[in-house]
């Protein structure tokens, strides 16, 4: 088991290799270039093993209350590992105690079929957010779903997949 760090840093070098490694979801030149610009922008956090970063997600605080988790993504070496949760956890964790509410996230929504997303959908789910809404064409030319995460205290992991440090 290799401890995982979750920092809050900038790194939009890291942003841009690891959605490279993920085609299935990020295969467009564009959207990761504007991920990589936005990576030098947000509010940043990254999960780091022995020094190499091998998660990132990024939020934005639309209000005190709420806030958006804009992307998250963990190497394609490193999936299902929990890192994902480790982000999460730490995201909602690091917004809770400065007073946010509600951490709402955008995908693909269920009425496009795609195996691909169904797994982000999962994650999600098990993240602990609730489908909200399904919209067209707010995010690219199709369904995108709004899923809500109400934020509570945190609690201690009983038996996490990777260690974790804030
Ligand atoms: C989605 C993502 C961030 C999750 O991170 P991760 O480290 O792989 O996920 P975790 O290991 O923390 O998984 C936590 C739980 O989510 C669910 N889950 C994770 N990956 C899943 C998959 N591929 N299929 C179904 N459920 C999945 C499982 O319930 C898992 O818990 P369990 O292993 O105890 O059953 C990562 O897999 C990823 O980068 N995916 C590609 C990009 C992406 O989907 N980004 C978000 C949408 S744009």
């Amino acid at each position: 088991m290799h401890f995982v760090e979750i920092i809050r840093r900038q790194d939009p070098e890291a942003v841009d290799r690891i959605l490279r490694t993920l085609p299935a979801w990020f295969s467009v030149e564009e959207a990761i270039v504007n991920y990589v610009e936005s990576a030098s922008l947000r509010d940043s956090f990254l999960a780091v093993i022995q020094g190499h970063v091998i998660g990132v997600a990024l939020v934005i605080r639309h209000f005190p209350q709420s806030a958006e988790l804009s992307l998250i993504a963990v190497d394609a070496n490193h999936r299902g590992n929990g890192v994902g949760s480790a982000l999460v956890n730490a995201i909602s964790a690091s917004l809770f105690t400065d007073g946010c509410k509600l951490l709402q996230v955008r995908t693909v929504g269920p009425s496009f079929e795609d195996d691909a997303y169904s797994e982000s959908r999962a994650f999600y789910r098990r993240a602990g957010f609730l489908p909200l809404q399904e919209f067209e064409r707010i995010d690219w030319d199709g369904p995108s779903l709004v899923l809500v995460k109400p934020l509570q205290k945190p609690q201690q992991m009983a038996n996490p997949k990777h260690k974790s440090a804030t």
